[in-house]
């Protein structure tokens, strides 16, 4: 970044005190430690990764391929959110013994409850191997360009030595212009050692999703189980606790705005480096359209899950996984609009063409291309979220996939027991009658946002959600993929193998069924008329924009670069901050036990709270977990660059001791994954003392305690 624009873009607020120049998801071999050290850090980047010696990458995994946990005890105890084990409390979860609406604490190692099929991957090595993976490649253009780089990623994963429980995993960084692998290890006996009830784990739910001030115990424990030799074994009952290379202490100490934190993790994705144009598509096309469907969608679901407890109960996850990008999208919009980001990048695209006038013609192309692909990508956007989110379209749209595959002869025995299993458990949480709503009225926004030449011929019958409705339950009475209907004399929705018992059959009624024909006809217009351009402009853009990265990094030498999230093993650092969001309103940067008592709905199923923690809040039974306050914190925010992925990672202080979990951000903020802005991004972290004080209060866990080693 030129000066004038560093100048513009931070000088400017009033909350003047941020040293703090970069975001960034740094690669763990190649941190910027000068800026970390500049802002409080007091250990050094060798003390964070090393191969050498124990450090505290060896400390965090990525948990079950998404989120991200950390070890807290020389005995493999590793604590990530309440919504990364969600799946797996739910699992063992019944009518009678319901962990997640009670909590679950074993008592002691025996009572730890085995998961099998989840995993852990450490991260044993990083290794920047770019020469070797682009080797002959140099005069090569797509596709045979990526055949190559394919071939030349097995070459040299096969001539790595490596032990069977490792793997190496080669990643492209920087759109192509730099290869990194990963030697990661794998451990599979995974136990669940303790979860607070939902109502501490998930207080707030989908209202304060997003949102700060924040008063979830998003946490949960479970345990790293290996075999004699301390390896990665099988579950058995006879493997031992996995003792750690390195685990976290925990620290209770005070926090202070301004504090030192960095967040270790695996974040998934983000796209720091479009040009403007791309941002602007964003922010004007893309994310509305997004927005504008999920919203009818959530509104409809919402009228009658308000009224119909059952329907509640059944759309409940569903509902929180539409609303929760929704949600996102819109903070992410006006968060752009907020810093100006488009403007921003606009200078910045100037200032690199003052100095490399050869950027004019990547960024003209690009906005060429960007332009053209604009209808195209509006109507990918509808027609992807529309049949995402009309789960009739959608269950229509795997029986279509099915077919095709029947067709081509490539459906195997084990591809046909996947379908059947997903259609399965989806049509347990389906209602046919409200989703022919949902669906009558997303078709109506479909055909009145999408140009003319996207729609299948006769499609403006279909521009009136009133009249849809009617229209479309019909449909959705007479089909088979609603399961209203029957084939082989069984509803796909009861038996389905006698459903299946005559394929012919089944693929004849199929073909004639309203519904099935109904989404047939939107796919393969949208596949005739779409589909080819978008992609294959979006194959042009990927190749200008590797390029583009290219030049930003060769000609802006002032900046330090880090490579877009890709789910890799990251840190990224800032420090203990509030917030001034909007005009007139300021939010602190720690929230109390008293907070949760406020926001205290009894009964309700998003502000219950357990009646153990009233009791321990009105007797102010604290024990070492409060703070200068005297009330005990529970949540607090900072400047660290993070997203989805960073679920469940470590916060952690000056020292490398652990002060927070991560779990979420401010959603003013949340345009971090286009444009990170410190003066409204933060991430937000449940604070250790309030996790400790759960578990010995509330939980009377003290035995997990008597584990970790407490930093006063
Ligand atoms: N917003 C957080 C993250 O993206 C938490 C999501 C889970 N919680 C929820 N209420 N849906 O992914
Ligand atoms: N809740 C997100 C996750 O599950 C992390 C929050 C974010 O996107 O920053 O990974």
């Amino acid at each position: 970044m030129t000066k004038k624009i560093l100048l513009s873009v931070f000088i400017l607020p009033a909350v003047m005190a941020f040293a703090q120049q970069y975001g960034g998801m740094w690669i763990p071999t190649e941190l910027n430690e000068k800026e970390m050290k500049d802002l409080g850090m007091k250990i050094s980047a060798k003390d964070i990764f090393n191969t050498q010696k124990p450090s505290i990458k060896d400390a965090v995994v990525q948990f079950n391929g998404g989120c991200t946990a950390e070890i807290i005890s020389p005995k493999g105890l590793l604590l990530t959110n309440h919504h990364c084990g969600y799946g797996q409390i739910q699992a063992h979860s019944t009518v009678q013994n319901d962990l997640l609406s009670n909590g679950f604490w074993a008592k002691n190692p025996d009572g730890e409850l085995p998961n099998p099929g989840v995993k852990v991957d450490f991260i044993v090595d990083i290794k920047e191997v770019t020469d070797f993976i682009l080797e002959g490649t140099d005069n090569l253009v797509e596709p045979e360009l990526a055949k190559k780089i394919n071939k030349n990623i097995e070459v040299y994963k096969n001539s790595q030595k490596i032990e069977s429980y490792q793997s190496i995993i080669v990643k492209s960084m920087y759109y192509g212009n730099k290869f990194y692998a990963f030697t990661t290890e794998t451990y599979k006996d995974i136990r669940l050692v303790g979860a607070p009830p939902q109502s501490i784990g998930k207080f707030g739910s989908d209202t304060d999703n997003w949102v700060w001030p924040r008063h979830t115990g998003d946490f949960s424990m479970f345990r790293i189980y290996a075999g004699k030799d301390n390896k990665p074994a099988e579950y058995s009952k006879d493997n031992i606790p996995y003792v750690p290379k390195h685990y976290l202490p925990v620290s209770i100490k005070d926090k202070a705005e301004n504090d030192f934190t960095f967040v270790f993790g695996f974040p998934g994705k983000t796209t720091e480096y479009l040009p403007a144009v791309a941002v602007e598509k964003i922010m004007k096309d893309i994310d509305p359209a997004r927005i504008a469907v999920r919203e009818v969608a959530l509104k409809t679901l919402d009228e009658k899950m308000r009224t119909d407890s059952e329907t509640r109960i059944k759309y409940a996850s569903k509902y929180a996984s539409v609303a929760n990008y929704w949600k996102k999208w819109i903070g992410e919009v006006e968060g752009l609009k907020k810093s100006n980001a488009v403007e921003k990048k606009v200078m910045y695209e100037g200032s690199l063409v003052a100095k490399n006038h050869e950027i004019k013609t990547t960024l003209d192309q690009l906005n060429k291309l960007y332009n053209d692909q604009a209808p195209y990508a509006l109507n990918n956007a509808y027609y992807t979220e529309v049949v995402k989110n009309a789960e009739t379209l959608k269950l229509a749209g795997d029986y279509y996939d099915y077919i095709a595959s029947v067709e081509s002869g490539k459906m195997e025995e084990k591809e046909l027991t996947k379908l059947k299993s997903k259609v399965t458990s989806f049509y347990k949480d389906y209602s046919a009658e409200l989703d022919a709503k949902v669906t009558a009225k997303l078709l109506a926004l479909y055909v009145n946002k999408t140009a003319p030449q996207f729609l299948p011929a006769g499609f403006s019958k279909y521009k009136d959600e009133n009249q849809n409705i009617p229209m479309i339950e019909e449909m959705s009475k007479n089909s088979i993929v609603t399961g209203r209907s029957q084939v082989n004399g069984a509803a796909l929705t009861g038996d389905i193998e006698k459903a299946f018992s005559n394929q012919d059959k089944l693929i004849k009624t199929l073909k004639k069924d309203p519904v099935y024909q109904l989404y047939a006809s939107m796919k393969e217009t949208y596949m005739k008329t779409a589909d080819p351009q978008f992609t294959s402009l979006q194959g042009k853009i990927d190749d200008l924009q590797k390029k583009f990265m290219a030049q930003q990094m060769a000609t802006d030498k002032d900046r330090k670069f880090f490579p877009d999230a890709n789910s890799t093993l990251r840190v990224t650092y800032g420090k203990v901050k509030g917030s001034t969001p909007r005009d007139a309103v300021s939010y602190g940067y720690q929230t109390h036990l008293a907070g949760v008592m406020e926001k205290y709905i009894p009964g309700d199923y998003e502000f219950d709270v357990p009646k153990k923690l009233i009791d321990l809040y009105n007797k102010k039974d604290y024990g070492n977990y409060k703070d200068k306050t005297g009330d005990v914190p529970v949540g607090f925010t900072a400047t660290n660059h993070t997203t989805g992925g960073n679920s469940g990672s470590p916060a952690l202080d000056a020292n490398g001791n652990l002060v927070g979990l991560n779990f979420d951000r401010q959603w003013e903020g949340t345009m971090s994954d286009i444009n990170y802005d410190p003066r409204f991004s933060r991430n937000i972290m449940v604070d250790t003392k309030y996790i400790l004080f759960i578990i010995e209060k509330f939980a009377d866990s003290k035995w997990l305690i008597d584990e970790m080693k407490v930093v006063k």
